[in-house]
């Protein structure tokens, strides 16, 4: 028996999977790059549809671009009804992103067309993907209430149309602009755990759905992007700024991850939750302070006294819920919002990977054993 020997990497810490020009991270000195482009300057000048189109197509849409695909995203945000009647279906008790995640792999039942050498079906695909995914959550929101799905506005941009169909209220631009940046923030990020899921699953040539369907699947958990709900109920568990230092002291006693904190590429503090804390402090100027913002301000600080040494600062789950929270977002839809944004980057690595596409099949470390004698059911 012949032995290979690999270095095995747990997590595959620090192993590259891909050569990406899609965005950049430096974690030591908290530098986030989409294109090139400094995520500070596109959360300033740009919209998450702009951005949305240079991460996936690769540069800045001229100005007749932009304009056909928001017209093209505008056309397609209304989900088929035997998607809706199939969400009707759901358990209202369910989590929001299970329903996404089941939501967008009907998708493929619904376009099963799969023509991936065929640049206007991935246009087209990409399209629909980006248009409807805010529909399908916002409209599961609505139905486990008892409600109707609310129809997409066609007079309201991508993040108000969003925030529309959630309240059915149209929302004050100054809500809508926030939401928007929070969008662009989340597009992505080099080659985070659902990024990866997206690529192994686009490396078999499955339909775009699965592979959106496989990173919504990813994204759920509390390690990833399931971190920015437990981050609001830790807050409300904590209660009050009194109670943060002993309960923090008890969750790193008992060697407990705290929620929003850490990050296996970023050192320093995120630079994303830098701009986020920023657009929380903008909102609540305008709309009321938050308790939960001073309760936050002292959990960052304690958590530097005690684990900045090794590292640990807030990553971008920790403020998003807050700024959520004050649009009156309910907890468990901020991780499908994440979603919304993040299938951009899916997107993008979805058609890099299809460029140059070789299917994953890494290796293993085998430590079982070997020429073990199969024991029949009456001897065990
Ligand atoms: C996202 O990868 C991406 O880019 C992801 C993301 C994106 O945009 O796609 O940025 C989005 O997923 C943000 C992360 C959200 N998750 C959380 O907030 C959950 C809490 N954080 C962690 O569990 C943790 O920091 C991770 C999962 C984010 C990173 O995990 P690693 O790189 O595997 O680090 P680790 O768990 O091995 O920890 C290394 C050390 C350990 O201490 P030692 O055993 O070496 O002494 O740091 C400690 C850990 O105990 N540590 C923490 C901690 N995070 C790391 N200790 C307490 N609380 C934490 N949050």
């Amino acid at each position: 028996m012949t032995a290979t020997f690999c270095e095995y990497k747990p997590g595959l810490e620090g192993i590259p999977v891909t050569k990406s020009s899609i965005s950049f991270v430096d974690g030591q000195k908290g530098i986030l790059e989409y294109r090139g482009i400094a995520i500070e300057e596109l959360a300033k000048r740009s919209s998450f549809l702009e951005t949305a189109y240079l991460l996936i197509w690769g540069e800045l849409p001229s100005q007749q671009q932009l304009q056909e695909f928001q017209i093209d995203i505008l056309f397609h945000r209304r989900i088929k009804y035997r998607i809706r009647d199939m969400m009707k279906c759901f358990p209202e008790s369910g989590h929001p992103m299970d329903a996404l995640q089941t939501s967008a792999a009907a998708l493929g039942l619904f376009y099963a067309r799969r023509a991936l050498d065929d640049p206007e079906y991935i246009r087209k695909a990409v399209v629909r993907i980006l248009a409807k995914i805010p529909t399908m959550v916002a409209a599961f929101h609505q139905m486990r209430r008892g409600n109707d799905a609310v129809q997409p506005n066609d007079e309201l941009d991508y993040a108000a149309n969003f925030l529309y169909m959630l309240t059915e209220r149209v929302p004050h631009p100054l809500e809508a602009k926030i939401f928007d940046i929070c969008l662009t923030l989340h597009a992505e990020h080099t080659i985070n755990a659902s990024t990866f899921s997206a690529m192994v699953t686009a490396s078999t040539l499955t339909d775009p759905y699965a592979v959106v369907a496989s990173a919504v699947g990813t994204l759920a958990g509390p390690l990833h992007g399931g971190a920015n709900e437990e981050v609001l109920l830790m807050l409300e568990s904590i209660g009050s700024v009194g109670n943060v230092e002993p309960y923090i002291s008890n969750l790193i006693i008992n060697k407990q991850k705290i929620m929003g904190f850490g990050h296996r590429v970023y050192k320093v503090k995120d630079p994303r939750a830098k701009i986020l804390q920023e657009l929380a402090v903008d909102l609540f100027s305008e709309t009321g302070h938050d308790r939960y913002y001073d309760l936050a301000l002292e959990l960052e600080r304690v958590i530097e006294l005690k684990l900045g040494q090794k590292g640990i600062y807030p990553n971008i789950d920790f403020y998003s819920g807050l700024v959520y929270r004050k649009l009156g977002i309910p907890s468990d839809l901020f991780t499908p919002i994440f979603a919304i944004a993040r299938v951009a980057g899916w997107l993008a690595h979805w058609k890099e990977q299809l460029a140059v596409n070789r299917i994953f099949r890494p290796t293993q470390v085998y430590t079982g054993q070997h020429d073990i004698a199969y024991i029949s059911m009456s001897e065990r």
